[in-house]
């Protein structure tokens, strides 16, 4: 059975008596089963590069950072975050569609692989360097996605990458660079798929796509990285990835692509870091209004604003009541009726009961509004 909670029910009632509520809570052996799990998956030739805007805790950071992660940043902080690690140069790598100079000009010191999104990063970079410098080129690819979710924005318009229509004539501007030089193919496709076939056959749409450019270009690719999207369940109903159907799937194209000789890498960041979270909230009170029960919590979508994005919300148990069917609508503590977690069947709750929500290890807090209406900002728990 999926395991949704990080932590068991005396484990959320220690950590709320002891932080205070509402919090969240970090397990270091559940980030290192994940992220265990999925290399052991994988072939040498693939390369895990954890995907920090998923979760950037420095406790995460340095535990995959200790199982031989590379990383995946796409701000200046993130870069920040992760040259604290003091990792290797090769392990880090930069995307983002709207780089700006002071962000390029930290890669270059750091040594960090740029995952270019257009000519303009290539021109900025080259005109930054001295020095020969490798990039890999972002392609937003024309083929239809079936992402999950739509996080990435499926194949129509897109602010990410180069089209691929466009490619060839960006190609031709790049040839007159003098510094910085395309040796990595980069796509980004999926979102929260747990349907490892599907994305096996984006894997190998990406390839096929690497080729075209080898034959027509004669781009000798030393990576493709083939971006993140890896999915985790959200509901006990949910099928977790099959990585191992992934990892062969990735060997398979490996053997079918000879000409390409470099490595893969995967950039996952739900994946490795959802299932290790647990945000704890208790309940402030109770109210029924017109037929609706709702469960006013002390924190939500400025905690947690992934259910008012995705329209899914996260798991939740009732710490020490076990299973219910009575239906609740969880509201946060926010002037606006957007503050919602999710309507959900609960066990009878009462003010003070603590609500625990898993999987929140990935997009919780970081992608919340914080800021929002200046409710303290709860704190992280490692637990190591
Ligand atoms: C460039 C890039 N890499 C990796 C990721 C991580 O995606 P996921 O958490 O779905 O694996 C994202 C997510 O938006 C991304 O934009």
């Amino acid at each position: 059975m999926n395991n949704l909670f990080a932590f068991d029910d005396a484990t959320c009632r220690h950590l709320a008596e002891k932080h205070g509520t509402p919090c969240f809570a970090y397990s270091g052996a559940a980030a290192e089963a994940q992220f265990t799990a999925l290399r052991t998956a994988l072939s040498s030739r693939v390369r895990l590069a954890y995907a920090v805007k998923a979760n950037p805790h420095p406790g995460i950071l340095a535990r995959f950072a200790s199982l031989g992660a590379s990383f995946d940043c796409a701000s200046i902080g993130e870069l920040m975050r992760v040259d604290a690690l003091l990792l290797p140069v090769g392990r880090t790598f930069f995307a983002g569609p709207g780089k700006r100079e002071t962000e390029l000009r930290k890669a270059l010191a750091m040594g960090v692989r740029v995952q270019a999104e257009g000519f303009e990063d290539l021109a900025r970079l080259d005109a930054l360097t001295d020095r020969e410098t490798a990039v890999n080129l972002r392609v937003h690819p024309a083929f239809e996605i079936d992402e999950g979710n739509r996080i990435i924005g499926g194949s129509g318009p897109s602010a990410f990458g180069v089209d691929e229509e466009d490619v060839p004539a960006l190609l031709q501007r790049a040839a007159d660079l003098r510094h910085v030089r395309i040796r990595g193919l980069h796509v980004f496709a999926a979102s929260n798929q747990r349907d490892a076939s599907k994305l096996s056959a984006i894997h190998g749409v990406v390839l096929e796509l690497g080729k075209r450019l080898y034959d027509t270009h004669g781009l000798a690719f030393e990576q493709i990285d083939l971006g993140g999207g890896l999915g985790i369940p959200y509901a006990l109903e949910q099928n977790p990835l099959d990585v191992k159907m992934i990892g062969q799937g990735l060997s398979n194209l490996l053997a079918a692509h000879p000409w390409f000789t470099g490595e893969l890498i995967l950039e996952p960041g739900r994946f490795l870091a959802g299932p290790c979270g647990v945000y704890l909230a208790r309940v402030v009170r109770i109210k029924e209004s017109r037929g609706t029960r709702f469960a006013i919590l002390e924190g939500g979508i400025n905690h947690l604003i992934r259910p008012l994005l995705t329209g899914e919300p996260f798991p939740v148990k009732v710490v020490g009541k076990g299973e219910g069917d009575l239906p609740y609508t969880l509201a946060g503590p926010l002037c606006t009726s957007l503050d919602r977690l999710g309507d959900v069947c609960l066990p009878e709750l009462a003010a003070g009961d603590l609500l625990a929500f898993g999987s929140t290890g990935a997009y919780g807090l970081n992608e919340g509004m914080t800021h929002f209406l200046s409710h303290p900002v709860p704190p992280e728990v490692w637990v190591n």
